[in-house]
């Protein structure tokens, strides 16, 4: 199989690492790609949002399948314009892909499926942001109804600074707060038949003690050694295929990833939000652990044949990711900050740098986003894996970094506690 994995971050290093290991993948590329995807793929500088150029080069690289790392293009319509070109394509189409790009359809969504979700309220004003917020109580939320990288939702019981993000969000959705430890699950599907990964937990401010903005993602690990007995089963039932089942119903069915973000609550598990693709950075340790083919996993979704592949198989273990942001992010991030150390270009089996907003100045690398790299370690438990990626942080020099350093701390002392479902 030939495959072109679409996008430049952490997510599609990891989805050309996976891709990479599986034997039927014989030919690899990206567009754009990262010095990280160069390793093992050939980086082609195309816009990964320009539906006609991804065409253009898919033609002329011979793919067999396109795989859309992030959500941009797949709400762009890029995996439309593939699949008429009659190329089988791993993304949502752009109907679809509302389900991430559109808060509100995604809350229209859940109450058709019956799937549960916090209550909430559409907002155009913010005086209708002011009367929900003060219907709901704090702690408030409020979420821009569009896409905003992370970045578009405020959790305060600061009135004045909740009504000032709406300002800035609008339209806007006010949502009841939801308590409790949340997670990540993962489906992959073709449409009809929905196959989960191994669930992972996500660090979404940017300080420690999950404090400060909230962000694309700070670090991540998987599986959960707290989580209730049946929890994705309980995910896969109650969330992901009558939502599976209700695109395909709205005549919109949904192909490739969906993304369920839940917090397990003590009134019991509710949808926070859904994505259209794989998640950042959680996608870097749950992929770290796969052992089932990547390429024909995929292949399999974009084809219509999900229910010939069974379940996926999982190295026994821990993963941890640890995000290193540059200083500033999410604001405005410092740019060009140098990057060294020993581990930048090695990777052994346990412990791989992952590269998301990296780019070359001459031979050094320098930082070029706002993410900038993940440490991933694998190890027989998470204690194991924490000490293996912090050790891997404190070896790089890149003084323009930074890092929370308390990834998966909590859930390693075993200070989560079990939530019923
Ligand atoms: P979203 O972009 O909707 O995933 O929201 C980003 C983050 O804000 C989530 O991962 C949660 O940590 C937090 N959040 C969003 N909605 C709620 C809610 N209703 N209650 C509590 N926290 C929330
Ligand atoms: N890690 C959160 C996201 O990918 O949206």
């Amino acid at each position: 199989m030939n495959v072109l994995v679409l996008g430049n971050g952490g997510r599609e290093h990891a989805l050309a690492l996976a891709l990479h290991r599986d034997p039927s993948v014989v030919a690899l590329h990206c567009a754009p790609g990262n010095p990280g995807t160069a390793s093992m793929a050939t980086n082609h500088a195309v816009d990964a949002s320009d539906g006609a150029a991804v065409v253009a080069l898919a033609r002329e690289l011979g793919v067999n399948l396109v795989v859309v790392g992030p959500e941009a293009p797949l709400v762009a319509g890029v995996a439309d314009a593939v699949r008429e070109a009659g190329i089988a394509c791993f993304g949502p189409s752009a109907e679809a892909a509302q389900i991430e790009g559109s808060k509100q359809f995604a809350k229209q969504v859940m109450v058709a499926a019956d799937v549960p979700t916090a209550a909430s309220v559409y907002c155009t004003s913010v005086t209708e942001v002011a009367a929900a917020i003060d219907e709901f109580g704090p702690p408030y939320v409020v979420k821009q109804d569009g896409l905003a990288a992370g970045k578009g939702v405020i959790v305060t019981s600061d009135r004045a600074a909740a009504l000032a993000h709406a300002e800035g969000a609008l339209p806007a959705i006010v949502e009841e707060y939801l308590d409790g430890p949340e997670v990540s699950l993962f489906a992959v599907t073709d449409g009809i038949t929905a196959l989960p990964l191994q669930p992972a937990q996500d660090f979404k401010r940017a300080l420690d003690g999950d404090e400060g903005p909230n962000t694309g993602g700070m670090g991540a690990y998987t599986p959960l050694p707290w989580a209730p007995e049946g929890l994705v089963e309980a995910i896969m039932a109650d969330v992901v295929q009558p939502t599976v089942d209700e695109m395909r119903r709205r005549g919109t069915p949904f192909t490739g990833l969906l993304y369920a973000g839940l917090a397990l609550t003590s009134r019991g598990l509710r949808v926070v939000e859904f994505n259209c693709r794989f998640g950042d950075p959680e996608t870097q340790a749950v992929l770290s652990l796969l052992e089932s083919p990547l390429g024909e996993v995929l292949d399999a979704a974009a084809t219509g044949r999900l229910s010939e592949v069974g379940e996926l198989v999982w190295a026994p273990g821990s993963a941890v990711i640890v995000v290193l942001a540059a200083n500033g992010y999410p604001g405005v991030p410092d740019q060009g900050g140098r990057i060294a150390g020993p581990r930048l270009f090695a990777s052994d089996d346990n412990v791989h740098l992952v590269h998301a907003g990296t780019a070359l100045d001459g031979d050094d690398l320098v930082a070029s986003g706002g993410r900038v790299l993940g440490v991933v370690a694998r190890a027989a438990d998470l204690d194991a894996a924490r000490a293996d990626a912090y050790a891997a942080v404190d070896a790089l020099d890149a003084p323009s970094l930074f890092c929370r350093r308390d990834i998966a701390a909590r859930a390693a002392s075993g200070l989560i506690e079990t939530p019923t479902l």
